[in-house]
């Protein structure tokens, strides 16, 4: 059941060549639980993948990477909602055709994100005005180092800005198995987005009389107009997080740059990275076998099948570069390995 030396370029969007030194495909709890115990007895760091799309492998991994498949959707009409549970290993833009095609609304917003259910709640993926924390329930996760399953709230999640309690204090602690959500019946459409109204009144359609079909159709050819399809042009999506700054840093930015783009976000201000990096110079350049996605600044490509190294080399560069530039710190989005 357990491999070793698996080939991860497959694996990974980014397409990055490296070996897992053990590798178990888990299809059932059973098989998850005998993989931990595994990596236990021998000590290994584990690394739970599911469509490997917000990673990026900089070396071998030196442990166990534990792939997720398992699978199995329920939906359950409460009267006020919409109780939708899946599995770890279901794959989450699949999920929101099927809500969304069943009249359900509720994660239109969310269509054509790659990945796994699993790792959803990993960053609180978001999208077109809407984060996985705003129709989450909860998530079961086994906890690594004794194998004990144990519930999560949402607020127990601690969800941020592509952030939560699994990239904080319970770093590397659990795998996440299952994940509920709550979609309620009196839906309403969320289309506040300036991309979503522009392409709305582009189209001379109403925002507001639009449905989760005609929602979720919109973000997809939204995204599809920018964001590279990692089956044709290797990447993983935004590789910055979009940087909160101090209204005293964003007005000073703004004075400077009156073209800035930036969202009030609470106290802060959310600034456009992507806005950043391409005053900067960098959309379309290309470097060796890596590059900026000439549509989207935010988003490194790796067309030439690179190492790691060369991606991790260009996001330092950038981020140095906006350092020196702009004043402002970025922090890539997705996570490094080993
Ligand atoms: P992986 O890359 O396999 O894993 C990511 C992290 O989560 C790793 O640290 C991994 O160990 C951990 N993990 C995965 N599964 C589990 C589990 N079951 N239990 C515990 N830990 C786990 N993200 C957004 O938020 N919004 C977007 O709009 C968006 N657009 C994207 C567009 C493109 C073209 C691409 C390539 C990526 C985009 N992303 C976006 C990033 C990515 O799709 C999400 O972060 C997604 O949730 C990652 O899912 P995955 O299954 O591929 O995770
Ligand atoms: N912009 C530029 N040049 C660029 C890119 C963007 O000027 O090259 C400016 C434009 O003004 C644009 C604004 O930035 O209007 C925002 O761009 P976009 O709508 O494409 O969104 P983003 O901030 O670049 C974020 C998320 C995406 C998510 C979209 C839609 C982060 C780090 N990224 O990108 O998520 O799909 O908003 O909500 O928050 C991901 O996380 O991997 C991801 C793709």
């Amino acid at each position: 059941m357990i491999d070793t030396d698996v080939d991860l370029q497959p694996l990974n969007t980014l397409a990055i060549a490296a070996k897992a030194n053990y590798f178990a495909r888990v299809n059932s709890l059973e098989q998850l639980l005998e993989a931990l115990e595994f990596s236990r007895r021998r000590q290994l760091p584990v690394l739970p993948l599911g469509g490997g799309s917000n990673i990026v492998l900089t070396g071998d991994f030196p442990g166990l990477v534990i792939h997720l498949q398992l699978q199995g959707v329920s939906m359950v009409d409460t009267g006020e909602d919409t109780l939708v549970t899946a599995a770890a290993g279901e794959n989450w833009h699949q999920l929101v055709m099927r809500t969304v095609e069943q009249g359900i609304g509720g994660l239109e917003n969310l269509a054509l994100i790659p990945g796994c259910i699993g790792a959803a709640p990993i960053q609180n993926i978001g999208a077109y005005g809407v984060e996985l924390r705003d129709i989450f329930w909860d998530l079961t996760a086994v906890h690594i180092a004794s194998g004990e399953q144990q519930k999560f709230s949402a607020s127990d999640c601690q969800f941020e800005y592509r952030n939560s309690v699994f990239k904080g204090s319970t770093l590397d602690q659990y795998v996440i198995t299952q994940v509920r959500m709550r979609l309620p019946r009196r839906w309403v459409p969320r289309v506040d987005y300036p991309a979503l109204q522009h392409y709305f009144s582009e189209h001379r359609l109403d925002a507001a009389e639009q449905g989760p079909d005609e929602i979720a159709r919109a973000v997809i050819a939204i995204r599809s107009s920018k964001l590279p399809d990692p089956a044709e042009i290797p990447n993983a999506g935004s590789f910055f997080k979009n940087p909160l700054v101090s209204e005293s840093c964003y007005f000073a930015l703004k004075q400077r740059y009156p073209e800035l783009v930036a969202f009030p976000a609470g106290e802060r201000w959310k600034l456009a990275a992507g806005w950043l990096i391409e005053r900067a110079g960098w959309r379309g350049r290309r470097i060796n076998n890596v590059g900026v996605h000439h549509r989207q600044a935010l988003v490194l490509v790796n067309p030439g099948r690179g190492p790691g190294a060369e991606v991790t080399r260009l996001a330092a560069e950038i981020a140095t570069d906006i350092y020196q530039k702009f004043g402002v710190e970025l922090e890539p989005e997705p996570r490094y390995y080993p």
